[in-house]
């Protein structure tokens, strides 16, 4: 069922950073952090390990509720540093690589989040992206004073509308808004600051934002979820959709779904990135690789008398091995990855590490080279924004106005200058 590979087609790559890993017992495996998930230095250099492999992104999830127990279960999943403060400091540690930051639109405001995210895009230089996510945990409602967790519908209304406000806020300050310039006294050309004046059925905001437009204009969007509306959320919206893993063929008909309702957006296939997540244990040779897998298992945590066979991946068993991702030497992974990849199953991965950094490393040395040497992998950045790895233009503002219109403005506040 191989079908041709579309030329110059190369994977886009994330790393999921679980500090301890994305196996349950990661961080019990020896060299492993089990005390990293709070240390920003060793965040900053486990990014730093991909972005020399020239990852798109480091991605940082989050959940808004938690329950000591998942220490057993999940302990990565258990608690972490608040995504945009982490991405800041990551940010000021790296140069190129984009930086994901987890938010759920239900518990935020669309003011507050498009400034957070309009914030980062600016101390990164143009490297921020928000994963929507309208939420894991129904408990998290108990939180933030809310008496129930909303039903889907609602969830995604409410995050359509919201989305819409904030690209609309980002848009408020035309990117040559701020003049800036100290021999005329102009900091600012007022006429290029907009009202966004949204009145819907959950926000009224007026606008504008009260910073600059993003260096990308408009923030990289992922987008992560199952469901109809999720599907569609994303098909309309994503630049980056982050999608479960599993078999080659549920991926596929995700995948292909999710391409043919961005079509009916008018959004090619190319405007929209699909990752699945994959498990890797890579060694030098499959024997290594399995003895790797077996020692990990064999840390797991015993409860009542039987291992748990859980890798903290989305709740996905260790075994089969197929539906967990991928273990082998690294002709093997590669093999695997450019099946999902040639086969309208995946436009590259965001790659689950079971213990970090071993795991990193043993992918960055040996899973990039090889997919490097088959043509399917970047060896350089060719840009310098989020935007750019992705291969997605700038979008134009829409309150910007034709050429001919803005120079006539111009001349008009050349004319105010002389007075
Ligand atoms: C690949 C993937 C990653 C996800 N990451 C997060 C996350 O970081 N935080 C979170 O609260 N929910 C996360 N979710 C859960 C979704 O927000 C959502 O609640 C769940 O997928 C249910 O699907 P639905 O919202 O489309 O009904 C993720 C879901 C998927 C499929």
């Amino acid at each position: 069922m191989t079908s041709e590979p579309q030329a110059g087609r190369q994977m886009h790559l994330g790393l999921m950073f679980w500090a301890t890993g994305t196996h349950a017992a990661g961080w019990r495996y020896p060299g492993s952090r089990a005390d990293g998930a709070y240390d920003i230095g060793f965040i900053q250099d486990v990014t730093r390990l991909v972005e020399e492999a020239k990852f798109d992104f480091l991605f940082l999830g989050d959940r808004l509720f938690t329950d000591p127990a998942l220490a057993k279960t999940n302990p990565a999943q258990m608690s972490r540093l608040e995504p945009f403060t982490a991405a800041s400091a990551i940010a000021a540690a790296t140069s190129k690589i984009g930086i994901v930051a987890t938010a759920n639109p239900t518990y935020y405001d669309p003011y507050n989040l498009a400034r957070l995210l309009a914030s980062l895009d600016h101390v990164s230089h143009g490297r921020a992206s928000w994963n929507l996510v309208t939420g894991a945990d129904a408990n998290a409602a108990s939180n933030f004073s809310r008496s129930e967790h909303w039903e889907t519908e609602k969830r995604y209304d409410w995050a359509d509308e919201f989305v819409d406000v904030v690209r609309a806020l980002w848009d408020s300050w035309e990117d040559d808004a701020f003049v800036t310039d100290p021999r005329s006294g102009i900091y600012v050309d007022e006429s290029k600051v907009h009202p966004i004046n949204h009145h819907g059925r959950y926000f009224n905001v007026t606008g504008p934002l009260n910073l600059a437009r993003p260096p990308q204009g408009q923030v990289v969007l992922l987008h992560a979820g199952t469901s109809d509306r999720s599907r569609e959320l994303g098909a309309r919206e994503a630049d980056v959709i982050f999608a479960a893993g599993g078999s080659i063929e549920s991926a596929t008909e995700y995948y292909g779904d999710v391409k043919q309702r961005a079509a009916r957006y008018g959004r090619g296939p190319e405007d929209i990135h699909i990752l699945p997540s994959l498990s890797v244990i890579v060694a030098e040779t499959r024997h290594e690789a399995l003895a790797i897998r077996d020692r990990l298992d064999s840390l797991l945590p015993v409860v009542e008398g039987k291992p748990e066979v859980r890798t903290g991946a989305l709740g996905q068993a260790t075994r089969p091995r197929d539906d967990w991702g991928i273990t082998g030497d690294p002709v093997e992974v590669a093999d695997y990855m450019q099946e999902w990849f040639e086969n309208g199953a995946a436009d590259g991965f965001n790659v689950f590490p079971p213990f970090v950094p071993g795991s990193v490393e043993a992918f960055t040395e040996l899973v990039v080279p090889e997919l490097q040497r088959r043509g399917l992998y970047r060896t350089d950045y060719s840009g310098s924004t989020f935007r750019d790895h992705l291969g997605l233009a700038r979008p134009r503002n829409r309150f910007e106005r034709p050429a001919a219109a803005a120079e006539a403005g111009q001349h008009q506040l050349a004319g105010a200058n002389a007075d």
